[in-house]
C-alpha cells in the first residue's frame, strides 16, 4: 500500500464584507489538496465550491478533475466532472480565480423570475490550464452526487435524463434539470470569459460540452427555499464573542454548518441534519453556544424534537430531502404531494438518549426558555408530526425511554440490557458494522447514555413545565406516582449494575503476553509492546488490568448459551469517556457502586498512561479502539490502523475524554459536602490528575489535526527520522488508505472551541 506520508497542510483565508445593499458577505477558503474549498453566505445564499485537480501523486482511479457546488437549502448541489481532451488523465487542472465577477465568487440572483423561489446560487471565474470536456454533469441532489463519487460511479437515468445542454448567451453552454418534484430546477452555465481565443464546443446529441484552455464566467443556481444562516455572533454566546477574533477560521465554519432550523452535520457531503453529530456537538460546546430565541442551542433542540417519530418517541438519526427524498419516495410509488416529502430514519439506539441529557443541561441554566421553545408548533419540517407540540414529542421520547429500559428494573439480566435494533447492525457512533466487533450490547448506551437520560428525565419532571404534571398517565408504567421519584430510582438501578456486565480483568502478566503476540500478529504494528507499562498501571495490590468491554455479544446465534451471549468483547476503548462526562457519583450512591466506579476511572485513566499497545495512547493522539488485549487474531485484523473504528483517532472522543476527566477532576474542588470516593483516595486522583495532563501534553502536540474528523497513524520505527514523525508514529489521513473523500470541515470536529485545557490540574 502506498500512502501519501504527509498530512494535508490546511490553508485557510476568511473574509466579511458586505454587498452595496447592505448584506452582510462571508468567505472563506479552505485548501485541502486536491481539494480546494470556497464558501460563500449572503443573505440570498449559502454555498460552498470545491474545485479538484489531480495531484502528481494523486490515484487517477479516483482523482480526477472536478467542480462540486454545495447548498445546504434541500442538501443541493451541482457536480461537474471535467477529463483532458488532448492530454493524458492527470494534465488537466481546474482553478477558481479572481475576477471583475467575484474574488473569487460572488452571489447570483435572479430579481425577475415568477416562481415561487427565486433563483440563487453562485457566480465567479474558473480557468482550465489546457482544452477539457465535460463528460458527466449531475444537477440536483449531494446524495445523488455521492452516490456517484463514493459508490459504483451510479447513475440513474430517471435523474441523468432529465438533464438539457443548451447552447446560452451566444458564445456559452448550460446545463440544466428540471427536478423530479417537477418545480425546481438547477442549472449550470458557463461562458468564456475575456477570451478570445477560448471557445466552447457542444456536442448536443452525446449531452458533453469541450472547452478551448482559457477563463470561464460560470454561473450556478436552482430555486429552492433557502435556510436563515447563523451569523458567527449569533452562533456564540456573550460571553464567547471573543473566540470570532481569536478562531476566526473555526468560528467562520461553525457558522456555516449553523442555521435556525438545524446544524449540519459536515461539509460537503453532509449538508443535513443528523442527530447524534448535532447533540453531541451541542453537549461539547454549550458552554460557548448561543442561548435564547433562535440561537444555536435551540436549532438543535427544536431540529431533535421536530424529527421525532410520534408512533415510538425515537429521535432520528438522519434525514433526506429535496430532490434525492423525491427520488426515493417515487421508488416507493408515493406519488402527488407526498412524493416530495422529507424522509426520515430511526436505525440508531444512543440517539434517544442524548436528547433528556440536552434538554435538561440547557432548561436548567435557562427555565425562562420553557416554554417559548416546547409550545412551538411541529410539523413545518417533519409534516407527519402536525398538530403535535415540541412538548408532545418530548413527553414521547421520554415515555419510549423509560419504558425501554423498565425490564432491567425487575430484572437485571443481559438480555434485558440494550441490543442494536434488529436487523441493524450499527446502532451508536461507531457506525459500521465491524466498529462494535459484531457486539449487540454496546457499552456506550447501557452504561452511560441510558442512565444520564433517566437523570435527566428526573431534573426536567422536578423543573415543572416540560413532562405533564399529572399522575394518572399510565403509557409510561402503569404503576407511576411522579416521574422524578422514579426516572430517578430507575437511573440509580441502571447505572450501578450495568458496568459489572463490561468489566474484565486480567493478570499483568496475561495482559504483558496478549500484547507480545498483539506485536507479532499485527501486519499494521511492529514496535515496542511498552508492556513495562501494564504492571505500573494496574491495579494495587493483586496486578491485575481491569477494563471494559467495547460491547457484548448478545447476537441472535448466541442466543441460547447464555455464556456465549454475554461475552465481553476485549476491545480496549474510549467510550469511557462519556461515562466521565455524563455521570459523577453522588451522596445517594452506594457505596458498593463508589468501589466499582473508583476502580472504573482508575481503569480509565491508567488506559491513557499505558503508551499503545498495552494503552490507548499514540503519539498521534488516543485510539478509540484497541484490539491489543483481545488475543483474537480475527478482532486484530478487524481494528487497524485503516478501519474507520479501529486504531484511529477521532477529534470529538479527544475532546469528550478530556472534558470527562475534567468534570470528575472537578469534582473534587466543588465546595459541596458530598466529596466522591475518588477524591479521596489519592492515587486514584493522583492517576485522573496525571492521564488529564499526559492527555492534553498530547491533544496539543496534534493541534494541526484537531479540526479533521478523523485520523491515522504509519508506524516505521526504523525509518529516518524525516522531521514528521514521533517515536516511529507518522500521523496520516484516514482517506490516505483508500477510504471515501472526507468533510474538509465536520460539526463535531469544532469542540476544541469550547474544551481546553484547565491549568488548575497541572
Ligand atoms: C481517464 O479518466 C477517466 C475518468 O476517470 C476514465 O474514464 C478514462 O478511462 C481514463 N483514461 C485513461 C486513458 O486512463
Ligand atoms: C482573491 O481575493 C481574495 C479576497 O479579496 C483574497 O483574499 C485572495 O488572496 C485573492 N486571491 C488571489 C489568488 O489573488
Ligand atoms: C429541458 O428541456 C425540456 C424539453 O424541452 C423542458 O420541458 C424542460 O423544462 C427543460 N428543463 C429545464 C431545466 O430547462
Ligand atoms: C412530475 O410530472 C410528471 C410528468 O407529468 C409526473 O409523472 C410526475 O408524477 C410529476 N411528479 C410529481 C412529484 O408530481
Ligand atoms: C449571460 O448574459 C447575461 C445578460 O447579459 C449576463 O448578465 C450574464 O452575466 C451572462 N452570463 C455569463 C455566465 O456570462
Ligand atoms: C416510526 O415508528 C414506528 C413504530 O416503531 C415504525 O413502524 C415506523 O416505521 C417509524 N416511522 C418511520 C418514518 O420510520
Ligand atoms: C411500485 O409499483 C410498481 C408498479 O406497480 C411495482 O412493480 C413496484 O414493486 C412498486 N414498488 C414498491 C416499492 O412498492
Ligand atoms: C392535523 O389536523 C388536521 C385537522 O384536524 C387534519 O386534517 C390533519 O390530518 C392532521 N395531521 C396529522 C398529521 O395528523
Ligand atoms: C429474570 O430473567 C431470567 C433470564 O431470562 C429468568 O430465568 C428469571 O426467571 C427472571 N426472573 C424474574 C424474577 O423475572
Ligand atoms: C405536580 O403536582 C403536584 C400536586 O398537584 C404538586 O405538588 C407538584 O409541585 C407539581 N410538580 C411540578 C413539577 O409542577
Ligand atoms: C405501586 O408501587 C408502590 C411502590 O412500589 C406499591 O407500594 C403499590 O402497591 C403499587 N401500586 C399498585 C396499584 O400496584
Ligand atoms: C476485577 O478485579 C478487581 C480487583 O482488582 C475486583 O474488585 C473485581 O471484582 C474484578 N472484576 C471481575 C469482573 O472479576
Amino acid at each position: 500500500m502506498r500512502v501519501s506520508l504527509l498530512l494535508p497542510l490546511l490553508l485557510t483565508t476568511w473574509a466579511y464584507g458586505q454587498s452595496t445593499d447592505g448584506c452582510d458577505i462571508t468567505t472563506q477558503y479552505l485548501s485541502d489538496p486536491p481539494y480546494d474549498n470556497y464558501f460563500y453566505s449572503d443573505c440570498n445564499v449559502d454555498a460552498q465550491v470545491v474545485i479538484t485537480s489531480p495531484l502528481p501523486d494523486s490515484n487517477l482511479s479516483v482523482i480526477g478533475p472536478r467542480v462540486i457546488v454545495a447548498w445546504p437549502a434541500g442538501n443541493s448541489g451541482i457536480a461537474a466532472y471535467f477529463q483532458p481532451q488532448d492530454g493524458p488523465n492527470g494534465t488537466l487542472a481546474i482553478e477558481l480565480v479572481n475576477s471583475t465577477i467575484g474574488s473569487p465568487l460572488a452571489v447570483y440572483t435572479d430579481e425577475d423570475s415568477d416562481n415561487d423561489y427565486p433563483y440563487v446560487g453562485v457566480q465567479g471565474v474558473f480557468s482550465f490550464n489546457s482544452s477539457a470536456t465535460l463528460t458527466i454533469p449531475i444537477l440536483g441532489s449531494v446524495r445523488t452526487i455521492r452516490d456517484f463519487a463514493e459508490g459504483s460511479s451510479t447513475l440513474q437515468p430517471t435523474i441523468q435524463d432529465a438533464i438539457n445542454v443548451t447552447q446560452y448567451n451566444d458564445t456559452g453552454a448550460s446545463v440544466s434539470r428540471l427536478w423530479l418534484d417537477n418545480v425546481t430546477s438547477s442549472y449550470f452555465n458557463m461562458v468564456p470569459f475575456e477570451n478570445e481565443n477560448g471557445a466552447i464546443e457542444l456536442d448536443l446529441e452525446g449531452r458533453t460540452i469541450s472547452f478551448d484552455a482559457g477563463f470561464y464566467h460560470f454561473e450556478a443556481y436552482f430555486n429552492y427555499p433557502q435556510l436563515q444562516q447563523l451569523t458567527p455572533q449569533d452562533v456564540l454566546n456573550e460571553d464567547s464573542q471573543d473566540l470570532i477574533e481569536q478562531q476566526p477560521s473555526q468560528t467562520t465554519s461553525l457558522s456555516f454548518l449553523s442555521y435556525s432550523e438545524k446544524l449540519v452535520a459536515g461539509a460537503w457531503r453532509f449538508l443535513t441534519y443528523f442527530g447524534r453529530d448535532s447533540m453531541i456537538t451541542a453537549l461539547l460546546m454549550e458552554s460557548v453556544l448561543g442561548t435564547g430565541n433562535a440561537s444555536a442551542m435551540e436549532a438543535v433542540i427544536g431540529a431533535v424534537l421536530e424529527r421525532i417519530n410520534r408512533t415510538d418517541g425515537s429521535v432520528c438519526h438522519e434525514e433526506t430531502l429535496g430532490d434525492y427524498a423525491t427520488y426515493l419516495n417515487l421508488q416507493n410509488n408515493i406519488t402527488g404531494e407526498e412524493a416530495t416529502a422529507a424522509i426520515f430514519v430511526y436505525p440508531m439506539i444512543d440517539t434517544d438518549f442524548f436528547l433528556p441529557i440536552l434538554m435538561d443541561i440547557y432548561f436548567s441554566d435557562h427555565p425562562d426558555r420553557i416554554e417559548p421553545l416546547l409550545s412551538r408548533e411541529a410539523g413545518s419540517i417533519d409534516t407527519a408530526n402536525e398538530n403535535l407540540t415540541y412538548a408532545d414529542l418530548a413527553l414521547l421520547n421520554a415515555q419510549k425511554v423509560v419504558n425501554n429500559i423498565a425490564p432491567f428494573i425487575d430484572n437485571q439480566t443481559v438480555e434485558n440490557l440494550l441490543h442494536l435494533k434488529d436487523g441493524e447492525s450499527v446502532g451508536q457512533w461507531r457506525d459500521s458494522s465491524i466498529g462494535l466487533a459484531n457486539g449487540r450490547i454496546p457499552f456506550d448506551v447501557n452504561c452511560v447514555l441510558a442512565p444520564a437520560a433517566l437523570r435527566a428525565i428526573s431534573r426536567l419532571a422536578e423543573t415543572g413545565g416540560v413532562y405533564p404534571n399529572t399522575t394518572s398517565r399510565t403509557s409510561v408504567l402503569t404503576n407511576y406516582t411522579g416521574w422524578s421519584t422514579i426516572a430517578m430510582e430507575f437511573a440509580v438501578t441502571w447505572e450501578e449494575n450495568t458496568l459489572p456486565f463490561f468489566e474484565l480483568n486480567l493478570t499483568a502478566e496475561e495482559a504483558s503476553s496478549r500484547v507480545n503476540s498483539f506485536v507479532e500478529t499485527a501486519t499494521f504494528y511492529d514496535g515496542p509492546s511498552n508492556n513495562a507499562s501494564l504492571s505500573t498501571y494496574a491495579n494495587s495490590p493483586d496486578d491485575t488490568i481491569t477494563f471494559y468491554a467495547i460491547a457484548l455479544n448478545g447476537s441472535d446465534s448466541a442466543a441460547n448459551d447464555t455464556e456465549t451471549y454475554s461475552t465481553p468483547i476485549p476491545i480496549l476503548h474510549t467510550d469511557t469517556g462519556f461515562h466521565l462526562f455524563l455521570l459523577n457519583l453522588t451522596n445517594t450512591s452506594s457505596s458498593e457502586y463508589a468501589q466499582t466506579y473508583t476502580r472504573f476511572l482508575n481503569s480509565t485513566a491508567h488506559s491513557i498512561l499505558r503508551a499503545f499497545p498495552s494503552g490507548l495512547l499514540t503519539p498521534s493522539g488516543l485510539v478509540v479502539a484497541n484490539p491489543a488485549l483481545s488475543d483474537s487474531e480475527e478482532l486484530i485484523s478487524n481494528f487497524t490502523n485503516s478501519d474507520y473504528h479501529g486504531t484511529v483517532i477521532w477529534s470529538w472522543q479527544l475532546a469528550l475524554m478530556a472534558e470527562g476527566l475534567h468534570r470528575q477532576l472537578a469534582l473534587c474542588n466543588a465546595s459541596s459536602d458530598f466529596v466522591p470516593a475518588h477524591c479521596q483516595d489519592e492515587y486514584v486522583y493522583n492517576t485522573t490528575r496525571a492521564a488529564y495532563n499526559v492527555l492534553w501534553d498530547n491533544i496539543e502536540q496534534n493541534e494541526a489535526q484537531l479540526q479533521s474528523e478523523v485520523w491515522s497513524w504509519i508506524y516505521d520505527g526504523d525509518s529516518e527520522n524525516n522531521g514528521t514523525s514521533r517515536e516511529g508514529f507518522t500521523t496520516t489521513p484516514l482517506g490516505a488508505f483508500g477510504g471515501t473523500e472526507s468533510n474538509v470541515r465536520q460539526l463535531w470536529s469544532l469542540t476544541f472551541l469550547a474544551v481546553t485545557r484547565d491549568e488548575e490540574y497541572a
